[in-house]
């Protein structure tokens, strides 16, 4: 019978377990993945304990507030704070979201865990690698390709040809959605994925494009498209409220009226 067994330092351990902040009464527990790539020990949980009267109401100001006040090595992306540049992307008591925009009231829970997107390389404590992320959105080719020539000013749509992006241009690429999807666990490497592919479909419906045959034999793939199986994980975490599933559907709906 074949065997498995899990990759040196995939498992983790307990780890160290901060101090309480001193006078604090309104106090929070976090259970945080860390890991450190330079001192070869496996990755670790350690707990911190965040003063919520001195505290702001999102999980990404818990974050900020051990990085300020406990503990300084903690790693983590951010930037705006307010859901629109996608780095605070994390996995937050067992889903994808975003840090910032989530409340810690919310979590709802006396002990707040956080880890990283699932299935991607880690490249310290909660910040994934998304290379390949990036590299497969690249390959959808996500600008405007036009044959006829340029006009004078901008390229014009009707109110009802805009109305056909909503629900797609609103993609901060945060790959919640991608790192959520069964199908990416297991062909990261040829299935393009939700996030790409949701792009993709962005481009194919704008009116003012004209590669939507190349961009649909670019699709046209076993694997870069026909990998997703309907699961809905990704609709279900995005933290925009999209629905990349359905715009697959309507990808696969658009090769099947090209072939008939
Ligand atoms: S619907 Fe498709 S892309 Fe979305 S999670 Fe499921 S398999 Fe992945
Ligand atoms: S579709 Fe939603 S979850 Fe996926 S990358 Fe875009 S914003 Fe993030
Ligand atoms: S910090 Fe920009 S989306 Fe959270």
């Amino acid at each position: 019978m074949a065997q498995f067994t899990l990759p040196k330092n995939s498992k983790y351990t307990e780890g160290k377990t901060w101090p309480k902040p001193a006078g604090a009464s309104n106090v929070q527990e976090f259970r945080i993945y860390r890991w450190n790539p330079d001192d070869g020990a496996n990755p670790r949980i350690d707990t911190y304990y965040v003063d919520r009267d001195d505290c702001g109401p999102m999980v990404l100001d818990a974050l900020l507030w051990i990085k300020n006040n406990v503990d300084s090595t903690l790693v983590f992306r951010r930037s705006c704070r307010e859901g629109i540049c996608g780095s605070c992307a994390m996995n937050i008591m067992g889903g994808n979201t975003l840090a910032c925009t989530l409340g810690i009231d919310d979590c709802a829970s006396d002990s707040i865990k956080i880890y990283p997107l699932p299935h991607m390389p880690v490249l310290k404590d909660l910040v994934p690698d998304l290379t390949s992320f990036f590299a497969q959105h690249a390959s959808i080719q996500p600008w405007l390709q036009t044959e006829t020539a340029e006009p004078e000013k901008e390229w014009r749509q009707t109110p009802e040809e805009r109305s056909k992006l909503d629900g797609l241009y609103e993609c901060i690429l945060c790959a919640c959605c991608t790192t959520s999807c069964p199908s990416y666990w297991w062909n990261g490497d040829r299935f393009l994925g939700p996030a790409a592919l949701l792009q993709a479909y962005r481009w194919l419906i704008d009116s003012r494009d004209e590669a939507t045959g190349e961009r649909l034999d670019n699709l046209h793939d076993p694997f870069r498209l026909y990998r997703c199986h309907t699961i809905m994980n990704c609709a279900n975490t995005c933290p925009k409220g999209l629905n990349p599933a359905k715009a697959i559907a309507e990808v696969k709906k658009m090769m099947v009226a090209r072939a008939v």
